[in-house]
């Protein structure tokens, strides 16, 4: 694994995009991992401004994001669709059909689970992955458990993920207690990593990165990835 550090949250996201930029240009049907959070804004707002002045085309690019809330519609303002459409894709050249997310309004969860592993297989998988961390060592909503993870899949929400969403609705008690999240399985097949955390992750980074494998801590699979970027920012 591979640590930079940024000395701020716009650095941070300048670093990543330069990753992204490259993976596109070389690639331009690249399929993109993406995540949602506070902490991917500054990236994706590089992003849009990457695309205004030219520097990055997004119209061949494919994305899959990680998890969804489930019984939130995509017009729901703390939906992830919503928020994708809101900090990314409305300001980008990118095709929406091109877009996906696990369905949080499907009827049959189960079967959405299959559909979207369906959609990442015919995608060929993920090349470039975007990665947020939960301050217990989540990756996506795999939260910590007895055992990692394989494919899409519903999860239970852990009191430490509602305490920390809710802070986005305005009833504590708003806070969805299931969601679709892609596996670690999935995460863990993608060809590069990139893991954005801001200052407030040091201490659950360096358990991710030094400590012991287990899936009590989600992000600690990473250490077995081959291309792992963490970008650390000390804001
Ligand atoms: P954050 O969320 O970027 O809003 O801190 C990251 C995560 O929980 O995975």
């Amino acid at each position: 694994m591979k640590l930079q550090n940024a000395n701020s949250n716009e650095e941070m996201g300048r670093l990543a995009a330069d990753i992204f930029t490259d993976a596109i240009r070389a690639k331009p049907d690249i399929v993109l991992g993406l995540a949602t959070g506070s902490t991917p804004l500054t990236l994706y707002g590089e992003l849009i401004r990457r695309y205004g002045e030219g520097i990055a085309d997004f119209s061949e690019v494919k994305t899959v994001n990680l998890d969804e809330y489930v019984g939130l519609a995509g017009s729901h303002n703390q939906s992830y669709r919503y928020f994708m459409d809101e900090n990314l894709f409305n300001y980008i050249n990118i095709d929406m059909g091109d877009t996906f997310l696990p369905d949080g309004l499907a009827e049959d969860l189960k079967a959405e689970c299959e559909r979207y592993n369906e959609v990442i297989d015919s995608l060929g998988g993920v090349d470039l992955q975007l990665l947020g961390i939960g301050l217990n060592g989540h990756l996506g909503f795999n939260e910590p458990s007895d055992a990692f993870s394989s494919r899409t899949q519903v999860v239970e929400l852990t009191e430490s993920t509602i305490n920390a969403n809710s802070r986005f609705f305005s009833n504590p008690s708003d806070v969805p207690r299931l969601a679709i999240t892609m596996g670690i399985q999935d995460i863990m097949q993608a060809k590069k990593i990139i893991l954005v955390a801001s200052a407030g992750k040091k201490d659950i980074v360096g358990k991710a990165m030094n400590g012991e494998i287990t899936p009590q801590v989600p992000a600690s699979i990473l250490q077995k990835h081959p291309d792992v970027t963490i970008i650390l920012s000390e804001e």
